[in-house]
């Protein structure tokens, strides 16, 4: 089985989607890692569009399954917190608007979902990715909120962070992703909205974890 948790950049789904998938003992798959591996990399090749597009099918992204974690694997070497970088932050819209990019990452993921059953946010994934999820969420938060809450994560993990640029960078990445030609940031049809402004965590998670026991008859 397999729920979706679509949403812009900070809106909470990640945290949301993992506290979820524990609660209710699923897996979680976090489709932004794999597009945030591929973008690093496309920078360790020098950030040169054209050599990076003729290398992507001679390397492998990979989501590997150990225990309960499901982590991102280049080559088959893990690549840790590194791709949460501002680095990697900037340069993803460009790298996840690449076909070729979005072709592997789907495949991807649909050949994780065969075997287990996941949480899994994203961008597309109730639209594009699996339009026959069991239950798709749509998470949504004001842009002030969501760069606050990305600045808080970033400072709990010891990264560098800039309020104001995190602020622009989220801002940007919306418009990005919202106005790419291929499988844009939308809600997608049949999904369940929830705003998070002003919830807090454990009320967010509360809310969906809620719905999803009542539409999947979990006890
Ligand atoms: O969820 P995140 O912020 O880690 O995602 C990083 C980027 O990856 C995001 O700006 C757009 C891209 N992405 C995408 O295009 N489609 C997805 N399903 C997930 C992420």
């Amino acid at each position: 089985m397999i729920v979706t948790i679509d949403g812009p950049a900070g809106s909470g789904k990640s945290s949301t989607a993992k506290a979820l998938s524990r609660n209710i003992n699923w897996f979680y798959l976090d489709s932004g890692a794999l597009y945030r591996t591929w973008t690093l990399l496309y920078l360790m090749g020098g950030g040169d569009e054209q050599a990076f597009k003729d290398v992507i099918d001679i390397h492998d992204v990979e989501m590997k399954v150990e225990g309960t974690d499901v982590f991102p694997v280049l080559n088959g070497e893990e690549v840790g917190n590194e791709i949460r970088a501002q680095h990697i932050s900037e340069n993803v819209s460009r790298v996840a608007a690449m076909d070729r990019v979005r072709e592997r990452v789907n495949a991807e993921m649909r050949r994780l979902v065969k075997k287990h059953n996941f949480v899994a946010d994203g961008r597309d994934l109730g639209s594009v990715v699996f339009p026959e999820a069991d239950v798709k969420f749509f998470m949504t938060a004001n842009l002030e909120e969501r760069a606050q809450r990305r600045f808080r994560e970033m400072h709990k993990a010891g990264q560098k962070a800039d309020l104001d640029q995190i602020r622009d960078n989220i801002k940007d990445r919306d418009e990005a992703d919202s106005s790419r030609a291929t499988a844009p940031l939308i809600k997608p049809e049949g999904a369940i909205n929830i705003d998070t402004t002003g919830l807090s965590f454990d009320e967010q998670v509360e809310k969906i974890e809620q719905i999803l026991r009542e539409k999947l008859n979990l006890s």
